[in-house]
Protein backbone atom coordinates (compact mmCIF):
# COMPACT_ATOMS: atom_id res chain seq x y z
CA UNK A 1 0.00 0.00 0.00
CA UNK A 2 1.16 3.45 -0.69
CA UNK A 3 2.13 5.83 1.57
CA UNK A 4 -0.80 8.83 1.57
CA UNK A 5 1.81 11.28 2.30
CA UNK A 6 4.06 10.33 -0.82
CA UNK A 7 1.42 11.75 -3.25
CA UNK A 8 2.65 15.87 -1.62
CA UNK A 9 6.70 14.36 -1.80
CA UNK A 10 7.79 15.07 -5.93
CA UNK A 11 10.45 12.61 -7.13
CA UNK A 12 13.01 13.28 -9.74
CA UNK A 13 16.08 11.34 -11.08
CA UNK A 14 19.14 11.85 -13.16
CA UNK A 15 19.76 9.34 -15.78
CA UNK A 16 22.86 8.07 -17.36
CA UNK A 17 25.25 5.15 -18.54
CA UNK A 18 27.41 5.20 -16.05
CA UNK A 19 25.86 7.82 -13.53
CA UNK A 20 27.90 7.50 -10.34
CA UNK A 21 30.63 10.23 -10.97
CA UNK A 22 27.32 12.50 -11.85
CA UNK A 23 27.07 15.52 -9.36
CA UNK A 24 23.82 16.51 -9.82
CA UNK A 25 22.21 14.96 -7.02
CA UNK A 26 24.59 17.41 -4.49
CA UNK A 27 22.84 19.88 -6.23
CA UNK A 28 19.89 19.32 -5.93
CA UNK A 29 19.99 17.44 -2.71
CA UNK A 30 21.43 21.07 -1.32
CA UNK A 31 18.30 22.82 -2.83
CA UNK A 32 16.34 19.99 -1.34
CA UNK A 33 17.29 20.62 1.60
CA UNK A 34 17.67 24.37 1.75
CA UNK A 35 14.15 25.03 0.86
CA UNK A 36 13.14 22.22 3.19
CA UNK A 37 11.42 20.22 0.39
CA UNK A 38 10.13 17.33 1.23
CA UNK A 39 10.86 15.51 -2.57
CA UNK A 40 14.14 13.56 -4.16
CA UNK A 41 16.23 13.43 -6.33
CA UNK A 42 18.04 10.41 -7.75
CA UNK A 43 21.06 8.59 -9.82
CA UNK A 44 19.45 6.07 -11.80
CA UNK A 45 21.86 3.93 -13.94
CA UNK A 46 20.37 2.82 -17.45
CA UNK A 47 21.52 1.38 -20.62
CA UNK A 48 20.96 2.96 -23.90
CA UNK A 49 18.81 -0.61 -24.35
CA UNK A 50 17.05 0.07 -21.64
CA UNK A 51 16.39 3.84 -22.30
CA UNK A 52 13.07 3.54 -24.62
CA UNK A 53 11.32 1.49 -21.82
CA UNK A 54 12.62 3.78 -18.87
CA UNK A 55 11.05 6.38 -20.61
CA UNK A 56 8.01 5.33 -21.90
CA UNK A 57 7.41 3.98 -17.79
CA UNK A 58 7.69 7.79 -16.88
CA UNK A 59 3.99 7.99 -17.94
CA UNK A 60 3.74 4.11 -16.59
CA UNK A 61 5.23 2.38 -13.99
CA UNK A 62 7.36 5.18 -12.88
CA UNK A 63 4.46 7.83 -12.98
CA UNK A 64 5.90 8.97 -9.09
CA UNK A 65 8.47 11.51 -11.06
CA UNK A 66 7.96 14.86 -12.03
CA UNK A 67 11.06 14.34 -14.11
CA UNK A 68 14.32 14.50 -14.36
CA UNK A 69 18.18 15.28 -15.89
CA UNK A 70 19.43 13.18 -18.79
CA UNK A 71 23.33 12.65 -20.06
CA UNK A 72 25.56 10.64 -21.43
CA UNK A 73 24.87 9.19 -23.35
CA UNK A 74 21.18 9.68 -23.77
CA UNK A 75 20.59 13.16 -24.54
CA UNK A 76 19.59 12.52 -27.89
CA UNK A 77 17.76 9.43 -27.18
CA UNK A 78 15.49 11.59 -25.21
CA UNK A 79 14.69 14.24 -27.45
CA UNK A 80 13.60 11.65 -30.25
CA UNK A 81 11.40 9.89 -27.44
CA UNK A 82 9.62 12.86 -25.25
CA UNK A 83 6.22 14.04 -26.70
CA UNK A 84 6.83 17.94 -26.70
CA UNK A 85 10.53 18.37 -27.33
CA UNK A 86 11.24 22.84 -26.98
CA UNK A 87 12.63 24.98 -29.64
CA UNK A 88 16.10 24.76 -28.32
CA UNK A 89 15.88 20.80 -27.83
CA UNK A 90 14.77 20.75 -31.45
CA UNK A 91 17.56 22.77 -33.03
CA UNK A 92 20.20 21.12 -30.59
CA UNK A 93 18.90 17.42 -31.64
CA UNK A 94 19.45 16.53 -27.56
CA UNK A 95 17.54 17.47 -24.46
CA UNK A 96 18.88 17.42 -20.98
CA UNK A 97 15.96 17.97 -18.65
CA UNK A 98 12.64 16.27 -18.97
CA UNK A 99 9.00 17.00 -16.77
CA UNK A 100 5.67 16.07 -17.24
CA UNK A 101 2.68 18.42 -17.81
CA UNK A 102 -0.41 17.48 -18.60
CA UNK A 103 0.11 14.13 -18.58
CA UNK A 104 2.69 14.84 -20.95
CA UNK A 105 6.53 14.20 -21.28
CA UNK A 106 8.15 17.82 -21.96
CA UNK A 107 12.01 18.56 -22.95
CA UNK A 108 14.37 21.46 -23.08
CA UNK A 109 18.12 21.60 -22.89
CA UNK A 110 19.54 24.22 -19.90
CA UNK A 111 23.34 23.79 -20.87
CA UNK A 112 23.13 27.37 -23.37
CA UNK A 113 21.40 28.53 -20.53
CA UNK A 114 24.22 27.05 -17.85
CA UNK A 115 26.94 28.65 -20.12
CA UNK A 116 25.36 32.27 -20.30
CA UNK A 117 24.06 31.91 -16.97
CA UNK A 118 27.70 31.76 -15.20
CA UNK A 119 29.16 34.60 -17.54
CA UNK A 120 26.12 37.22 -16.51
CA UNK A 121 27.11 35.82 -12.82
CA UNK A 122 30.88 36.37 -13.23
CA UNK A 123 31.42 38.56 -15.83
CA UNK A 124 28.53 40.91 -15.97
CA UNK A 125 28.64 43.10 -19.04
CA UNK A 126 31.09 40.09 -21.16
CA UNK A 127 28.22 40.47 -23.52
CA UNK A 128 29.40 43.83 -24.94
CA UNK A 129 31.97 41.62 -27.82
CA UNK A 130 31.86 41.94 -31.03
CA UNK A 131 33.77 38.64 -31.70
CA UNK A 132 34.10 35.30 -30.01
CA UNK A 133 36.43 32.37 -30.43
CA UNK A 134 34.85 28.68 -29.54
CA UNK A 135 37.68 26.07 -29.25
CA UNK A 136 35.79 22.52 -29.94
CA UNK A 137 32.96 21.51 -31.92
CA UNK A 138 31.13 18.37 -29.85
CA UNK A 139 28.03 18.68 -28.47
CA UNK A 140 29.07 20.87 -25.60
CA UNK A 141 29.99 23.48 -28.13
CA UNK A 142 26.44 23.41 -29.94
CA UNK A 143 24.53 24.31 -26.47
CA UNK A 144 26.90 27.37 -25.94
CA UNK A 145 26.92 28.44 -29.96
CA UNK A 146 23.27 28.62 -29.64
CA UNK A 147 23.73 30.23 -26.38
CA UNK A 148 25.64 33.04 -27.85
CA UNK A 149 23.95 33.62 -31.01
CA UNK A 150 20.66 33.84 -29.46
CA UNK A 151 22.75 36.50 -27.40
CA UNK A 152 23.44 38.44 -30.35
CA UNK A 153 27.34 38.16 -30.34
CA UNK A 154 28.22 39.94 -33.62
CA UNK A 155 31.04 37.09 -35.44
CA UNK A 156 31.70 33.59 -33.32
CA UNK A 157 34.46 31.77 -34.62
CA UNK A 158 34.71 27.83 -33.95
CA UNK A 159 38.42 26.47 -34.54
CA UNK A 160 38.54 22.46 -34.42
CA UNK A 161 41.17 19.73 -34.93
CA UNK A 162 38.20 18.31 -37.65
CA UNK A 163 37.44 21.09 -39.50
CA UNK A 164 34.35 19.73 -40.83
CA UNK A 165 32.50 19.56 -37.75
CA UNK A 166 32.91 22.76 -36.99
CA UNK A 167 31.67 23.86 -40.63
CA UNK A 168 28.49 21.38 -39.54
CA UNK A 169 28.11 23.58 -36.53
CA UNK A 170 28.52 27.01 -38.74
CA UNK A 171 26.18 25.40 -41.39
CA UNK A 172 23.10 24.71 -38.92
CA UNK A 173 23.60 27.84 -36.07
CA UNK A 174 23.60 31.01 -38.54
CA UNK A 175 24.95 33.09 -40.97
CA UNK A 176 27.79 34.38 -38.69
CA UNK A 177 29.34 31.48 -37.32
CA UNK A 178 32.49 30.48 -39.23
CA UNK A 179 34.63 27.50 -39.11
CA UNK A 180 38.29 27.26 -38.93
CA UNK A 181 41.24 25.01 -38.36
CA UNK A 182 43.67 25.02 -35.29
CA UNK A 183 46.04 26.71 -37.93
CA UNK A 184 43.94 29.95 -38.01
CA UNK A 185 43.98 30.01 -33.86
CA UNK A 186 46.11 33.59 -34.33
CA UNK A 187 44.49 34.94 -36.77
CA UNK A 188 40.77 34.58 -35.32
CA UNK A 189 42.19 35.41 -31.90
CA UNK A 190 43.21 38.55 -32.68
CA UNK A 191 40.40 41.52 -30.95
CA UNK A 192 38.02 38.74 -29.88
CA UNK A 193 36.56 39.39 -26.35
CA UNK A 194 35.41 35.98 -25.37
CA UNK A 195 37.71 31.99 -25.60
CA UNK A 196 35.41 29.38 -24.84
CA UNK A 197 37.26 25.99 -24.49
CA UNK A 198 34.36 23.15 -25.37
CA UNK A 199 36.39 20.41 -25.49
CA UNK A 200 37.55 17.79 -22.59
CA UNK A 201 41.33 18.93 -23.16
CA UNK A 202 43.09 19.79 -20.03
CA UNK A 203 40.54 17.70 -17.95
CA UNK A 204 41.54 15.61 -14.25
CA UNK A 205 44.93 16.85 -14.82
CA UNK A 206 45.76 15.93 -18.46
CA UNK A 207 47.40 17.99 -20.88
CA UNK A 208 46.35 20.47 -22.62
CA UNK A 209 47.82 22.20 -26.15
CA UNK A 210 49.32 25.40 -25.64
CA UNK A 211 47.49 28.47 -26.48
CA UNK A 212 48.57 31.89 -27.10
CA UNK A 213 45.70 34.40 -25.79
CA UNK A 214 48.28 37.20 -26.39
CA UNK A 215 46.14 38.72 -29.38
CA UNK A 216 42.62 38.93 -27.60
CA UNK A 217 40.93 42.13 -26.80
CA UNK A 218 42.30 44.06 -23.58
CA UNK A 219 39.74 43.36 -21.25
CA UNK A 220 38.53 39.53 -22.79
CA UNK A 221 37.46 36.85 -20.59
CA UNK A 222 38.72 33.13 -21.41
CA UNK A 223 36.32 30.31 -19.95
CA UNK A 224 36.21 26.43 -20.06
CA UNK A 225 33.44 24.24 -19.69
CA UNK A 226 36.11 21.87 -17.38
CA UNK A 227 35.50 22.07 -13.90
CA UNK A 228 37.92 19.68 -12.72
CA UNK A 229 40.69 21.24 -11.93
CA UNK A 230 38.69 24.60 -11.41
CA UNK A 231 41.54 26.47 -12.99
CA UNK A 232 42.48 24.59 -16.05
CA UNK A 233 45.84 24.66 -17.81
CA UNK A 234 43.47 27.14 -20.69
CA UNK A 235 42.85 29.28 -17.63
CA UNK A 236 46.37 29.28 -15.92
CA UNK A 237 47.83 30.37 -19.22
CA UNK A 238 44.98 33.07 -19.85
CA UNK A 239 45.53 34.56 -16.49
CA UNK A 240 49.70 34.43 -17.03
CA UNK A 241 48.71 36.58 -20.21
CA UNK A 242 46.80 38.73 -17.95
CA UNK A 243 43.33 38.13 -18.94
CA UNK A 244 40.11 37.48 -16.82
CA UNK A 245 38.76 33.74 -15.97
CA UNK A 246 35.82 31.88 -15.44
CA UNK A 247 35.88 28.46 -14.21
CA UNK A 248 32.94 25.78 -15.42
CA UNK A 249 31.94 25.04 -12.15
CA UNK A 250 29.19 27.66 -12.43
CA UNK A 251 27.64 26.62 -15.89
CA UNK A 252 27.30 22.97 -14.47
CA UNK A 253 25.48 24.67 -11.41
CA UNK A 254 23.45 27.07 -13.44
CA UNK A 255 21.96 24.08 -16.12
CA UNK A 256 20.32 22.84 -12.81
CA UNK A 257 18.25 26.10 -11.95
CA UNK A 258 15.27 25.46 -14.94
CA UNK A 259 14.64 21.57 -13.46
CA UNK A 260 14.57 22.05 -9.94
CA UNK A 261 11.91 25.07 -10.44
CA UNK A 262 9.89 22.72 -12.99
CA UNK A 263 9.83 19.37 -10.70
CA UNK A 264 9.88 21.48 -7.16
CA UNK A 265 8.38 24.42 -8.23
CA UNK A 266 10.99 27.17 -6.67
CA UNK A 267 13.19 28.75 -8.21
CA UNK A 268 16.76 28.02 -6.66
CA UNK A 269 19.74 30.13 -6.77
CA UNK A 270 23.37 29.39 -7.32
CA UNK A 271 25.47 31.15 -4.40
CA UNK A 272 28.84 30.18 -2.70
CA UNK A 273 27.67 27.92 -0.52
CA UNK A 274 26.50 25.56 -3.25
CA UNK A 275 30.00 26.14 -5.22
CA UNK A 276 31.70 25.27 -1.68
CA UNK A 277 29.65 21.50 -2.22
CA UNK A 278 30.62 20.62 -5.02
CA UNK A 279 34.19 21.47 -4.50
CA UNK A 280 34.31 19.70 -1.47
CA UNK A 281 33.40 16.88 -3.36
CA UNK A 282 35.90 17.10 -5.73
P1 LIG B 1 31.28 16.62 -26.23
O1 LIG B 1 29.99 16.12 -26.78
O2 LIG B 1 31.46 16.36 -24.77
O3 LIG B 1 31.56 18.04 -26.57
P2 LIG B 1 32.78 15.27 -28.34
O4 LIG B 1 31.63 15.27 -29.25
O5 LIG B 1 33.58 14.04 -28.23
O6 LIG B 1 32.41 15.67 -26.86
O7 LIG B 1 33.73 16.49 -28.77
C1 LIG B 1 34.96 16.65 -28.24
C2 LIG B 1 35.64 17.89 -28.81
O8 LIG B 1 36.98 17.91 -28.31
C3 LIG B 1 35.77 17.90 -30.32
O9 LIG B 1 35.76 19.23 -30.76
C4 LIG B 1 37.14 17.26 -30.53
O10 LIG B 1 37.76 17.55 -31.76
P3 LIG B 1 37.44 16.65 -33.07
O11 LIG B 1 36.09 17.07 -33.54
O12 LIG B 1 38.55 16.98 -34.00
O13 LIG B 1 37.49 15.23 -32.58
C5 LIG B 1 37.90 17.91 -29.40
N1 LIG B 1 39.11 17.15 -29.04
C6 LIG B 1 39.16 16.01 -28.32
N2 LIG B 1 40.43 15.61 -28.17
C7 LIG B 1 41.22 16.53 -28.81
C8 LIG B 1 42.63 16.69 -29.01
N3 LIG B 1 43.51 15.82 -28.49
N4 LIG B 1 43.06 17.77 -29.69
C9 LIG B 1 42.18 18.66 -30.21
N5 LIG B 1 40.84 18.56 -30.06
C10 LIG B 1 40.36 17.51 -29.36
Amino acid sequence: MRDSRETFVNHAFVVGHPIKHSRSPLIHGHWLEKFKIAGSYRPIDVSPAAFPDFIANLKGEHRSFVGGNVTIPHKEAAFQLVDRPDALSEELGASNTIWIEDGRLHATNTDGHGFVSNLDERAPGWDRIDRAVVFGAGGASRAILQALRDRGIGEIHVLNRTVGRAQELADRFGTRIYAHPMEALREVMGGAGLFVNTTSLGMDGDAAPDIDFGGLASGAIVTDIVYVPLKTPFLLQAERQGFATVDGLGMLLHQATPGFEKWFGVRPVVDAALRQVIVEDM
